[in-house]
């Protein structure tokens, strides 16, 4: 089938090779020049495993090109909407401008048509009601048929939730109606159909609903370990000892129960505070209320980083901080709402000189916090720490050797923000080690609060 994809940015940019894959032929449209002119020279615009071998693929294939210029598409039997919904400038809810713009766009190239069937299918996370509101004017062009069919990809797995999700999700207007455009959306999706993927059918809002509260379940699901993880570090408990047993229900599963720093990214924070925004305009804001408080936990466990440097360090005023991490998590460069660059930016306020590190997002934490708090190397931004804080979980900090890495620093001072290290470990190589809702010390050993600090310099 023909294929286009407008907005070719993560999800876009992901989807246009995939479809490629399964043997569409594929245009992706995007309105940055450069952002064209990357992948179709097969260079990915952003760090996705997997995704530029795909890219280079489709391009060798013949089947898959960019551009910027709308004509070039009106041809195509179905169009992907893959634009960026993200937070407004002025408050919680979503900014639909690129979606309307690249819908107003759409609709003046269409009529090339001539009334031909043409799908377009919206894959980007919006409010419920956005799509009854968007067919109201992309309908107008005889032939066409909007659906929408939110996209769950995660960053670093994108390709694999891609080619192989857990279900796909079509939003009709009415879905107890027989609907030409589900045969249409099946004959796209058939070699993932053909493979056995689940194909739910339902209304336009409850496809709308099920992204938003997905990605708002998630992010509960996060705050909820990370507030007794808070309430671990009030009473001596261990949160990885109590999240491990409550993932053994299965009823309550061991994803997204790993308590640290919270979320982050482009996706979870956002998506919360736009279902926040969406509750309230249709007056049930009560209903949702309490993920102002997932966002509240979120933000405290941020403060809380900082308030353990400061008890470990005193003032923190031109103290040596290496953070270990940029990118909201391991396997991407996104910075985006990155929990890692907003401590970082924490502690620089505080006074603190601090030098960031990261495998893949120096680029984006250099923007943030200015080129001379970035260093290449893991090595390098270690050298002369009076403190490492590991705040993005990359293997290579996971893998760290406490004896190794006591070497390179100033002072052996870590505060492991995902808990990734074994402390008895790192505490037997020299190292004084705090973590999120984790004890000071184990049990029958005085806190480093209670005792002066008896560590000797590497
Ligand atoms: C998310 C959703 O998972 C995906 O389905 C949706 O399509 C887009 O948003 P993504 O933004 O790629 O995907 O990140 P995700 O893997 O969900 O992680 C989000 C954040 O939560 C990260 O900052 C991660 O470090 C954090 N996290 C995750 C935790 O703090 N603890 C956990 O147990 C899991």
């Amino acid at each position: 089938m023909k294929i286009s994809v407008i907005g070719i940015g993560y999800l876009g940019a992901v989807h246009a090779a995939s479809m490629a894959e399964l043997g569409h032929d594929v245009i992706g449209l995007d309105v940055d020049p450069a952002r064209v002119a990357a992948l179709q020279a097969g260079r990915a615009p952003f760090h996705e495993p997997g995704f530029e071998e795909l890219l280079r693929r489709g391009l060798a294939s013949g089947r898959l090109r960019f551009t910027t210029d709308y004509e070039e598409l009106a041809h195509a039997d179905v169009h992907f909407l893959g634009l960026g919904t993200p937070q407004q400038a002025d408050g919680f809810g979503a900014d639909l401008s690129h979606l309307r713009s690249a819908i107003a766009s759409l609709a003046a190239v269409l009529p090339a048509r001539d009334g031909a069937a043409t799908l377009v299918v919206g894959k980007s996370t919006v409010p419920a009601g956005t799509s009854r509101s968007l067919a109201a004017t992309i309908e107008q062009v005889a032939g066409v048929r909007l659906m929408w069919n939110p996209e769950f990809l995660r960053e670093g797995f994108a390709v694999q939730d891609t080619l192989t999700p857990d279900r796909l999700v079509y939003g009709v207007p009415d879905p107890d109606v027989e609907d030409d455009r589900v045969a249409l959306l099946d004959a796209v999706y058939a070699p993932l159909l053909e493979h056995g993927v689940t194909r739910l059918v339902m209304g336009y809002e409850a496809a709308e609903l099920v992204k938003v509260s997905a990605n708002a379940f998630l992010a509960t699901k996060i705050s909820f370990i990370n507030a007794v993880a808070e309430m671990c570090e009030a009473t001596g408990a261990d949160v990885t000892d109590v999240s491990r047993a409550l993932g053994m229900d299965d009823r309550i599963g061991h994803k997204f129960l790993r308590a640290g720093v919270g979320y982050g990214g482009g996706c979870l924070p956002k998506d919360l505070r736009a279902f926040l925004a969406s509750a309230e305009e249709h007056g049930v804001g009560e209903a949702v209320g309490f993920l102002h408080e997932v966002d509240a936990v979120n933000q405290r466990r941020r403060a809380r980083v900082v308030t353990l440097a400061a008890e470990m360090l005193g003032d923190l005023a031109g103290r040596r901080i290496t953070v270990l991490g940029a990118a909201f998590k391991p396997d991407s460069d996104d910075v985006r709402e990155s929990p890692a660059l907003d401590v970082a930016a924490r502690l620089l306020e505080a006074g603190a000189d601090v030098r960031v590190t990261d495998p893949e997002a120096l680029a984006g934490a250099a923007r943030r916090l200015g080129p001379e708090r970035v260093v290449a190397g893991t090595e390098d931004a270690l050298a002369g720490a009076d403190l490492v804080v590991l705040l993005t979980e990359w293997r290579e900090y996971r893998d760290l050797d406490p004896a190794t890495t006591r070497r390179l620093v100033d002072m052996p001072r870590m505060i492991d923000g995902r808990n990734v290290l074994d402390p008895r470990q790192w505490r037997e190589a020299g190292w004084e080690i705090r973590s999120l809702g984790r004890a000071a010390a184990p049990r029958g050993v005085p806190s480093p609060e209670a005792t002066p600090s008896v560590l000797v310099p590497a």
